[in-house]
């Protein structure tokens, strides 16, 4: 039988398909991709698409994709029901809390306003703090939003750490890590377990080697 796998395109597809080739999957198709968004393995039974985060995990909700490839921010945003298999310790970053350095965020005084591409995880990390806020829902360069007085700070994904600092913005707090994920749809984990658990394995193997050669 053979399993559909919608990879995450943009920052986290080159990493994953490297992943894939270390443990022989045949990527040439999705290496190169032109204007394609499916793609046969060339070595084993296997469809691949290419699609944003948030349909990554919807494609494998409505069991299209057997297996999704995602970070852990879409899934902390928006859960999806499906099983988590595997940490695939690629992409790895933060979401942080940050902003201007004057600006007041924990400690102001009234009404506290939060820009993010992230609301739910905004909304529950400051009501575990016990911050009461308004949540902004920007969909990019959030960065933008304490700049120009939309927001008094913002919850944002934080890799290098550059489009922080060449804007002028610190980080107040961190919330969590975040990598890339392996999900998998419920009912192809029962009909195609095999196949699924194969696919989990192989990579899982390199997530170890690659483990083994960072210590
Ligand atoms: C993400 C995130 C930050 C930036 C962080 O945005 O929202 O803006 O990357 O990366 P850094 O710490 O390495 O600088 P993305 O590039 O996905 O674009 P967007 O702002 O349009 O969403």
């Amino acid at each position: 039988m053979s399993l559909s796998i919608a990879l995450t395109k943009g920052r986290l597809e080159k990493k994953t398909v490297a992943m894939l080739d270390q443990v022989g999957y045949g990527t040439q198709n999705l290496k190169d991709k032109g204007r394609a968004l499916v793609f046969e393995d060339t070595i084993k039974p296997v469809r691949y698409f290419l699609v944003k985060s948030n349909d990554v995990i919807t494609y494998v909700n409505h069991g299209v994709a057997d297996i999704g490839v995602v970070g852990k921010d879409t899934l902390l945003e928006r859960e999806s029901g499906n099983y988590e298999l595997l940490d695939l310790k690629i992409g790895k970053c933060k979401f942080c809390v940050a902003s201007l350095p004057e600006k007041k965020v924990f400690n102001k005084v009234g009404h506290v306003k939060i820009g993010t591409k992230y609301p739910n995880v905004a909304r529950k990390y400051f009501l575990d703090q016990g911050i009461d806020v308004e949540v902004i829902k920007i969909d990019g360069s959030v960065e933008l939003a304490p700049i120009l007085g939309l927001a008094d700070g913002i919850v944002d994904i934080v890799e290098t750490g550059t489009t922080l600092k060449e804007n002028g913005l610190v980080i107040l707090d961190e919330v969590c890590d975040i990598s890339a994920r392996v999900i998998v749809n419920k009912a192809s984990f029962k009909l195609k377990r095999e196949e699924v658990l194969q696919f989990v394995q192989d990579l899982e193997s390199v997530v170890k080697s690659d483990a083994d050669t960072n210590q």
